[in-house]
């Protein structure tokens, strides 16, 4: 890949987008390979959980790449955000925990990548904003629906209708990011979270991600109807006996994905 890296920790997955060059701003070719990235992990059953960061000190991605937005027209424009909205989605239904690791700034794109994440870790420094109005545009990667969706129309609209940028500890404040560390605990913050995960059922962590999505897209009596399908999933499982079993047996449960 040319445009990002990935380790595997133990059974955690850590790719970083790297053009630290261009702030690791998105362009065409790192979309690209996202989505091919995130079609493998999804596959690979030694990956329970994932972390996305941003190579370099300054920022965790700046955006779409403006050189390439600025070849666009009305038809390309659409296609160009059908298919940054496309590579997203599929980091929201990875049917695996992602997370965030927002290392500086997060703007336009970067700020939608991270709203696409399940979990948004940040380091002080991190400074969200979607500026695209600036450049005569609206956000395209998702932004206006996750963003909304995320921390009220009120506060999204603020955002995008200005263009501010704003600060990790705000972003905290309005449940924009789970949670604000300093700069060189972010990954081990980050990573403790993803080991946590990574000590549960895997079925119940991926069933768990269904069901909260499903309060997303689905009405309360849907939803709960969902969730009720995805429960009695999981009381069929070896993990659910065995998760049982050990709390009665007072000993830590060693779960198997079955
Ligand atoms: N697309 C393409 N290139 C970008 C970029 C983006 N979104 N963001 C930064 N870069 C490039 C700059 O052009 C520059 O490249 P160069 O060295 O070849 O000139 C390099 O990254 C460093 O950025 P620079 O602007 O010099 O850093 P800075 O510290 O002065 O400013 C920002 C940092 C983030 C405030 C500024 O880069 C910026 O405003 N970026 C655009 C943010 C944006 O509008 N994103 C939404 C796009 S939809």
């Amino acid at each position: 890949m040319e445009n990002l890296l990935f380790f595997l920790e133990g059974n955690i997955g850590i790719i970083t987008i790297n053009r630290p060059d261009k702030l690791n701003a998105l362009n065409n070719q790192t979309l690209i390979e996202l989505k091919e990235l995130l079609d493998e992990i999804g596959k690979n059953e030694s990956v329970y959980t994932v972390i996305i960061t941003g190579s370099g000190k300054k920022a965790f991605v700046a955006g779409a790449d403006i050189k390439e937005l600025n070849k666009l027209n009305d038809t390309s424009g659409s296609e160009f955000a059908r298919f940054g909205q496309s590579v997203f989605d599929s980091i929201e239904n990875l049917g695996k925990p992602v997370i965030a690791a927002v290392n500086g700034y997060a703007l336009g794109g970067g700020c939608e990548l991270s709203l696409a994440c399940h979990i948004r870790i940040a380091s002080e420094n991190a400074l969200f904003g979607q500026p695209e109005l600036k450049l005569g545009i609206i956000p395209g990667y998702g932004g206006t629906q996750r963003l909304t969706r995320l921390i009220n129309s009120g506060r999204a609209l603020l955002m995008i209708l200005t263009g501010d940028m704003i600060c990790a500890q705000d972003a905290e404040r309005i449940g924009l990011v789970n949670a604000v560390c300093k700069p060189e605990e972010l990954m081990d913050e980050a990573k403790k979270i993803a080991s946590k995960i990574c000590s549960m059922g895997q079925i119940a962590v991926s069933k768990t991600l269904e069901a909260v999505l499903a309060a997303k897209n689905l009405s309360l009596s849907r939803g709960l109807e969902k969730e009720a399908e995805l429960f009695g999933d999981c009381c069929g499982t070896k993990d659910f006996m065995e998760g049982t079993d050990a709390f009665l047996q007072k000993r830590t449960p060693h779960f198997t994905n079955e």
